[in-house]
């Protein structure tokens, strides 16, 4: 069983990677069209091209993008020499607002701000980009005048290095380059999670009965997470995990994940199977480290009834439990092929009825229900 879960996880990840690697070769090919003599004659013309290659992955030979800020032309130009002779393909805006158009429109890989600027200040076109989840990961220098309250005004609204004025060459490029690798890590761990979040949707979409079944999953447990005033980390574990708590039913076959009626001992074993495979598929990623429980624990109940481990009460993690209470109610509160939605309030009546057997979390049930009718 265990080898035939595997292959089938491999196949698909395999099938997900080859259609990556078809975007990879479009957007290798959009690239090498970019013609370094017009660029510098036609920015609007290359940012249109720039834009036909935001897709999230990154290429063969790909250049990274900066963005300059800065209202003085032979700043902009003095920077833009410097970081295209290094490699860089290279934006520019002459003020702030303009700053934020292009960050918002074009892949930046990250941005050169001058703190000093007309419209628009270098901090507040920081904290724009720090405070949208869209850009927050794009790493912004401040390019500074004066020195020490710049800083601190700087590492308030999140700027991740400084340059002072006059600017270095060498430090420049150090800082850069410093901060590309660390963006490169980044993007790569994002990617990943979006190929994962694609598998676990694309088996989703298979049963029409659980459409956006993950997003509501995603949506209730932070709710419910945050209400419970759990750390940072762990409500953003509850987020994926809501995403890919079900993403070991890849290797489920067809047959059995979609059949009406009940399943057989034999088909219920398979199905029991999900939690595992689910953990194995996402363990080599370092961030998911949080997530796992939640995938493996999320069918236990507190009675030790559940599987795949027979855990008892609190030897459940909170995250496990708070996503056992969700999926319920979302799974009660939806139509199957069996039977229609049932309004909140009955689906409580149920739920209540299945902590009294001693399956939920009576606590975390009293703190959903309060949470769904605020
Ligand atoms: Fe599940």
């Amino acid at each position: 069983m265990r080898m035939r879960c595997s292959l089938a996880v491999r196949v698909s990840l395999t099938r997900l990677l080859s259609l990556s690697w078809i975007a990879v070769t479009q957007m290798v090919r959009t690239l090498l069209s970019l013609d370094h003599s017009r660029r510098k004659e036609e920015p609007k013309l290359i940012a249109e091209k720039l834009k036909s290659t935001r897709s999230g992955i990154m290429p063969t030979g790909y250049r990274p993008i900066v963005l300059i800020a800065d209202d003085l032309d032979e700043n902009r130009a003095f920077y833009s020499d410097l970081l295209e002779d290094d490699g860089y393909q290279v934006l520019t805006a002459e003020d702030g607002f303009q700053a934020l158009e292009l960050i918002r429109t074009y892949p930046i890989d990250l941005a050169l701000v001058d703190v000093m600027m007309p419209k628009l200040s270098g901090l507040a076109v920081c904290s724009q980009i720090k405070a949208d989840p869209a850009t927050c990961l794009i790493p912004v220098v401040l390019i500074t005048g004066c020195g020490a309250q710049d800083r601190v005004d700087g590492i308030e609204r999140g700027a991740d290095d400084f340059l002072t004025k006059p600017i270095n060459r060498r430090e420049l490029l150090a800082r850069v380059r410093s901060l590309m690798r660390i963006k490169r890590l980044t993007d790569d761990l994002e990617r990943a999670e979006t190929v994962l979040f694609s598998l676990a949707r694309s088996i989703e979409a298979k049963d029409v009965y659980t459409k956006e079944h993950c997003d509501h999953l995603s949506e209730y447990a932070v709710a419910l997470g945050t209400r419970l005033g759990l750390p940072d980390e762990q409500v953003v574990a509850l987020r994926r995990g809501g995403i890919v708590h079900d993403i070991g039913k890849v290797a489920v076959p067809e047959h059995i994940l979609l059949k009406p009626g009940p399943l057989t001992a034999e088909e219920r074993r398979i199905m029991e199977q999900h939690p595992l495979v689910g953990e194995e598929i996402c363990s080599p990623l370092k961030s998911f480290g949080a997530v796992l429980p939640i995938i493996r624990y999320h069918h236990e109940k507190l009675d030790g009834s559940g599987y795949p481990d027979g855990l008892v009460g609190d030897e459940i993690p909170l995250t496990a439990r708070i996503m056992a209470t969700v999926d319920v109610y979302d799974a009660l509160t939806t139509d199957r092929p069996y039977r229609s939605a049932m309004p909140r309030d009955s689906a409580f009546i149920e739920m209540w009825r299945e902590v009294d057997l001693g399956w939920w979390d009576g606590s975390l049930v009293e703190e959903f229900e309060r949470l769904i009718n605020s």
